[in-house]
């Protein structure tokens, strides 16, 4: 069985599984008529008003890609807060919601992922121009690990002022780089196969 405890499983996962939309056990439209029973004890709650969902402050652990909260944020709960141990998700979900669903972190509001992945390739993410943020990187040394491998990185992202119109302005051509750079990810792991598959033949040819 696969450990589900484990953020590097949860990386991998999630990164084959990019552009996919997967929904553990139930939607919103399965939940919505529980919802209603448990919120209609609310002193704002009300059927035509509905501004006591933006009151509500809703933690969505484990979020994954699911597309639970991104319904029930349509549906009037704009207080989503969805953390996940995995955050090349959290990356996903990020850019997945960047235009129709940007206050998920208001200006002034702090984004944190705590990762293996090294500053040279996670900061560039986080600077990329639809973004405006400041970037501050902390190293922490788990307990008991004192290898540079062991070492996990803090990234806190604060947004700043403007950050929605830059991110309105950039964001199409943010997304056609994203799009080449995975095109040159893939030929340039073809090649190595290549040149792999290669250097194989030729040492099979040298043993016969
Ligand atoms: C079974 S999936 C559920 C995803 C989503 N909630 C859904 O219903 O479709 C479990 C999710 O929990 C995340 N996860 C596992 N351990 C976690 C932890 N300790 N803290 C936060 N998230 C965790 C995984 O990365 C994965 O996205």
């Amino acid at each position: 069985m696969p450990n589900y405890g484990d953020p590097q499983y949860w990386d991998q996962r999630y990164k084959e599984q990019e552009g996919t939309i997967f929904d553990w056990l139930e939607d919103y439209e399965a939940i919505e008529p529980l919802l209603d029973d448990i919120f209609q004890k609310r002193q704002d709650y009300s059927e035509t008003d509905l501004t006591w969902r933006e009151n509500l402050r809703i933690l969505n652990l484990g979020c994954g890609n699911s597309i639970l909260p991104e319904e029930m944020y349509d549906k009037g709960y704009k207080n989503i807060y969805n953390i996940d141990i995995s955050h090349v998700v959290i990356e996903q979900m990020a850019k997945r919601n960047a235009i129709n669903r940007p206050e998920t972190l208001c200006v002034d509001g702090s984004y944190m992922s705590i990762s293996y992945g090294t500053p040279e390739n996670r900061v560039l993410h986080y600077k990329r121009p639809h973004l405006k943020f400041t970037v501050s990187t902390f190293e922490i040394a788990p307990e008991g690990k004192k290898s540079q491998d062991a070492v996990h990185y803090v990234y806190v992202c604060k947004k700043q002022e403007g950050a929605e119109e830059q991110c309105a302005i950039n964001w199409a051509q943010v997304q056609q780089q994203i799009k080449k750079e995975e095109c040159d990810d893939l030929l340039e792991d073809s090649d190595q196969d290549e040149e792999e598959s290669k250097k194989d033949i030729s040492d099979s040819s040298k043993l016969e």
